[in-house]
């Protein structure tokens, strides 16, 4: 039985990574979820696993040495699946602190806790145990030639705190793979979405206010461009790559999806339309006036694009949910969890909504 160590397994993308991974593996597999719950973190996302005999939850900081290295003497972790970060933009710029404790400091501490587990006397390391960490392409920085990709050779070139903690954590896993070889590999991703997430990113954002007649706010004019992929493909490259990657290499997962923010904004407002029923009294609420320009995000990177040629040559991963599916997919599921989406804005979500839109 593999046992994983899963860290942030409680916010977005963590959560649907344990769902895949129990859909796929089953009694096979043995997952402790590390999370801290932050505001991000929400132990509801894993309410149908909660009391799988081969499932734990410990409550602890990706930063605390001695919780994390209690977890390695404990178990015989050999798959660690790192998503834990402090992971808004909007967040970063506001106070960048936390971010690099959290995805610098807790990262370093991560991998010198599995590195003191897995090393052995001769300095090779536990047979089939790896190291995979989770992350993003905005460290690439921003394209501006349209005919231009992000490749895993592309210079790092982060704007906001956050894709500069990003970057550095992804420098730190490599400094241990090249000083050490220390057995990992990194992933870089485009914008998720799907079940789960937040809203204080685009898609749900967007999603809540237009169905409760909220305005929409724009950065901008609205033309930056974000590749979407839907979260469960994410998920199944993450778990493709620490299975049949190459060791100590980087892989880059997107699906070609580029759209401009505008343009997701009014695929959600004809989506409502269409999905909700034509008596219910939100079809009247969800309406393009409600598009509001606002104050541009500070240092705001125009377009993101992920040149995905490497994982899909390499491992065979392709993307299975297109955009038009997945956005529907997405909205219903919204639908059938508006107690989720209520607890989720309840308390801190109104006043961070407020310190974040209001006079912007
Ligand atoms: P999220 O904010 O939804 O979840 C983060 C989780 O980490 C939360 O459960 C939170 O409680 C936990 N956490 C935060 N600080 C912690 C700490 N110090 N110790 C332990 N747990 C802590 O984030 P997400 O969108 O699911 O992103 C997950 C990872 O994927 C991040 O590393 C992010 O950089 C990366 N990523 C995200 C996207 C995206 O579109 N969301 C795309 C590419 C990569
Ligand atoms: O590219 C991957 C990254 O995608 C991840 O690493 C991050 O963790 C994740 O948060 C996401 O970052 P973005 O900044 O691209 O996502 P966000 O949903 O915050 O914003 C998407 C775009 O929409 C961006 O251009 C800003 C714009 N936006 C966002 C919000 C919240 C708006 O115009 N209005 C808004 O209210």
């Amino acid at each position: 039985m593999k046992t994983y160590l899963v860290t942030g397994g409680a916010g977005f993308i963590g959560s649907n990574h344990i769902h895949y991974l129990f859909k796929k593996y089953g009694e096979e597999i043995f997952i402790i979820n590390v999370d801290k719950l932050t505001y991000a973190g929400n132990l509801e996302n894993l309410k149908d696993v909660e009391n799988l005999p081969n499932y734990r939850f410990v409550k602890a900081d990706i930063c605390d040495a001695e919780a994390i290295e209690a977890l390695f003497r404990e178990y015989d972790i050999c798959r660690v699946v790192h998503f834990a970060a402090e992971s808004h933009v909007d967040r970063s710029i506001k106070d960048p602190t936390v971010f690099v404790k959290t995805n610098v400091l807790g990262t370093l501490t991560l991998l010198n806790a599995a590195k003191a587990a897995w090393e052995q006397e001769d300095g090779s390391y536990l047979p089939d145990h790896r190291f995979l960490h989770v992350s993003t392409d905005e460290v690439y920085g921003s394209l501006s030639d349209p005919e231009d990709y992000f490749y895993e050779t592309t210079k790092y070139d982060p704007h906001s705190p956050y894709s500069a903690s990003k970057a550095s954590s992804d420098f730190m896993v490599k400094a241990f793979m090249d000083t050490y070889h220390f057995p990992a590999n990194i992933t870089n991703c485009s914008n998720n979405y799907g079940p789960y997430q937040f809203p204080e990113k685009l898609i749900p954002l967007m999603l809540h206010n237009a169905l409760n007649g909220i305005k929409l706010p724009v950065y901008g004019d609205g033309k930056n461009v974000r590749d979407w992929l839907y979260v469960e493909d994410h998920c199944k490259g993450i778990d493709m790559v620490q299975e049949q990657g190459r060791l100590f290499e980087t892989y880059n997962i997107g699906g070609h999806n580029e759209r401009q923010n505008i343009q997701i904004i009014h695929t959600i407002l004809d989506s409502l339309h269409e999905l909700l029923p034509a008596d219910d009294p939100r079809q009247k609420l969800v309406s393009e006036d409600l598009i509001t320009y606002v104050t541009d995000r500070k240092g705001h990177d125009r377009r993101y694009a992920i040149a995905p040629d490497k994982i899909k040559a390499e491992v065979g991963w392709y993307p299975e949910t297109c955009f038009e599916e997945g956005i529907k997919k997405t909205i219903r599921w919204y639908f059938e969890h508006e107690d989720w989406m209520k607890n989720c804005i309840s308390g801190d979500y109104q006043k961070y909504y407020e310190e974040m839109y209001s006079n912007r």
